[in-house]
């Protein structure tokens, strides 16, 4: 392998190969990892708070069960969001996207925020204003990248808030045979992201001639990332972070250079 640009590495749903996704454990792994970005996944409660959660439903990562659209903060705040993983995580909970922003205020990682919009039937929900509102309060305006299978809440949030940036995620059967470029440009995005099953050469090589930053996820064994690095990504989206970072320092095979925040 021949020396390519250092990358970015994204802490998918926090340090979440070693940590129950998505909980305060994860994101403090993430962190003492070294790693430069958290990813989480953040949904709307019923009492319109903004939760860091995966799934539609509480029932795979929680003790409890229903919808996050039926329920309200302080019955989420209840439930134990670690013991599925692993009992010694009995006391996670599932933080607020609030909270996750102050924990991670006094360090120099930034934040993935991938909005899920999926299942919630409810109509003007005022999400992305909630969601502007949050990043204003705790000054993450040039720590936040706001992601989204959900395209057009990315450019209501362009609209609303033109200092944001923004990533589309590609979807594999909306979005198939569409190139990087068609899927961001309309909607002011600066990032592509997909996975690493989705990836080919031509998506990196049509997103850099216009300027956008890639991200792959579900890299998490080595051979895949030294595959994705060939390739030319700028930024990894992982669930062991340590042991990407570890990878990283083999010096051999990247250039002095790393990628930034501000190119995404
Ligand atoms: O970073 C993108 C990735 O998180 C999208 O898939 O299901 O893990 O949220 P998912
Ligand atoms: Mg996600």
């Amino acid at each position: 392998m021949s020396a390519v640009r250092r990358p970015l590495i994204i802490a998918h749903r926090g340090a979440s190969g070693s940590a129950p996704e998505n909980t305060i454990a994860a994101f403090h792994k993430a962190v003492l990892a070294g790693a430069n970005m958290i990813e989480l996944d953040v949904r709307l409660t019923k009492d319109f708070h903004i939760v860091v959660h995966h799934d539609r439903n509480v029932r795979r990562t929680t003790s409890g069960k229903g919808n996050i659209w039926n329920l309200t903060l302080q019955q989420l705040r209840a439930l134990d969001a670690g013991s599925w993983a692993d009992p010694r995580f009995h006391r996670e909970r599932i933080p607020t996207l609030r909270e996750v922003m102050e924990f991670l205020l006094p360090t120099n990682v930034n934040l993935n925020i991938e909005v899920k919009t999926d299942g919630d039937p409810r109509k003007h929900t005022h999400f992305e204003e909630c969601l502007i509102l949050i990043i204003m309060e705790k000054k993450f305006e040039e720590r936040a990248l706001v992601s989204s299978f959900d395209h057009k809440f990315l450019k209501r949030i362009r609209e609303l808030f033109p200092q944001i940036a923004t990533g589309a995620l590609y979807h594999p059967v909306r979005d198939v045979r569409k190139k990087p470029s068609t899927l961001c440009t309309g909607i002011g995005a600066s990032a592509f992201i997909c996975s690493r099953t989705q990836l080919r050469r031509r998506m990196i090589h049509d997103a850099h001639t216009h300027r956008l930053t890639v991200a792959c996820y579900g890299v998490n064994v080595p051979q895949h990332f030294d595959k994705v690095l060939t390739l030319g990504v700028d930024a990894v989206v992982t669930d062991w972070p340590e042991k990407m970072i570890g990878r990283l320092t083999d010096s051999r095979y990247f250039s002095r250079s790393q990628h930034s925040i501000h190119h995404l």
